[in-house]
């Protein structure tokens, strides 16, 4: 599982954790101190993200300021020294720690990675264009609902002028972001939203923000400072995530068309978690409700899932009434860079 992951950490920017993942990795062959912490997860279930989970563990440590010898390596808590030396610090780290870290390898590595907007604010911003209408946004698999505040996040371009939403804004997502210029000056107004996950993390709680920064690599700057960015958010505009999943939650939800305002179902890397009946159930869900939409009831489902082994996205959109479905664009798997593959 350690050396699967750390060529895709490589791939996505990480070159600290591509690194330590591949130590880790020789070091569990040799059952060495990396394994005498893993042993009572090993899985052959690639599904786990065991090696994520990993290194989550130590980076919490790090952040609460218990891995003084690895801190120096670890961005997040302002360490310059790079990957030289890191490993020996993580395995000095792995066998004083070793109970504790086997503990926290157990957590899920709950992540609620901001940058996905880049991505899924085209599909709003259609949604609200299409329909004329102010939109209420309802998320499957919120995680800590930071995303459910993508309208006011400040998106644009590296490269030219091409940009949405406000510029003050804490969250800034800057990269490549090649969407069309005539979606740029549209107005949205969000009435409503909320979103659900079975696992939901509190962001204004101390351990639900530790646990999200833990869960970010350490080596990744922009990514701790977006994060940074929709916790103070947060702060501001309360959003409530409930305690379900997709089938417990969502039913309710659509079960009456709701006239005068657009709704807009979305959810982005969630599809693979779901246990596969309740993932038919859900889709078959969101086909009924279309069936009810009006143009005055519209219904959209605006998704971001992963279609390939790189982890590559797809951002589609399902439109009712019509049931006319489109590929919007493709997306890293932690947002950037997103490519227009739409047609209008
Ligand atoms: C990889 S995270 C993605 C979180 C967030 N959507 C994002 O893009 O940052 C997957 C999320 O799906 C949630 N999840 C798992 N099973 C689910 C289900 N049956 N219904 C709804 N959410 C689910 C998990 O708890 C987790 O928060």
């Amino acid at each position: 599982m350690l050396a699967l992951q750390a060529p895709a950490c490589r791939i996505l920017g990480s070159d600290l954790y591509a690194a330590l993942l591949t130590a880790a990795a020789d070091d569990v062959r040799g059952e060495g101190p990396a394994w005498a912490v893993l042993e009572r997860h090993a899985t052959r279930d690639t599904n786990t993200a065991l090696a994520l989970r990993f290194m989550a563990a130590v980076h919490r440590l790090v952040l609460q300021g218990d891995a003084p010898a690895l801190a120096p390596h670890f961005a997040s808590v302002g360490g310059t020294a790079g990957v030289d030396g890191a490993w020996l610090a993580m395995r000095s780290l792995l066998v004083q720690q070793r109970d504790r870290l086997g503990e926290l390898v157990a957590r899920l590595c709950q992540t609620n990675e901001v940058a996905r907007c880049a991505g899924l604010v085209v599909g709003f911003l259609l949604a609200a264009r299409d329909s004329g209408l102010p939109l209420r946004v309802l998320e499957i698999g919120a995680s800590a609902g930071l995303n459910l505040r993508w309208d006011r996040f400040h998106y644009s371009n590296h490269g030219d002028d091409r940009a949405w939403g406000d510029p003050g804004s804490p969250v800034q997502l800057h990269g490549h972001w090649d969407v069309p210029r005539g979606l740029l000056g549209q107005q949205v107004r969000v009435v409503a939203r909320a979103g659900c996950d079975p696992q939901p993390v509190e962001p204004l709680s101390d351990e639900g923000r530790l646990s999200l920064m833990a869960a970010v690599w350490a080596d990744q700057p922009a990514r701790h400072e977006r994060l940074r960015g929709a916790l103070e958010l947060a702060r501001n505009e309360p959003v409530h995530v409930a305690k379900a999943g997709a089938m417990q939650w969502l039913p309710q939800r659509l079960a009456k068309t709701a006239p005068g305002v657009a709704t807009v179902v979305v959810h982005s890397v969630v599809a693979q978690y779901m246990e596969p009946g309740e993932r038919q159930e859900f889709f078959a869900l969101i086909e009924d409700a279309g069936q009810a939409a009006t143009a005055h009831a519209p219904l959209y489902w605006l998704r971001m899932e992963p279609e390939s082994p790189l982890r590559a996205m797809s951002l589609r959109l399902t439109s009712w009434p019509g049931a006319t479905d489109e590929l919007l664009a493709t997306a890293g798997a932690h947002g950037f860079p997103v490519r227009w593959r739409g047609t209008r």
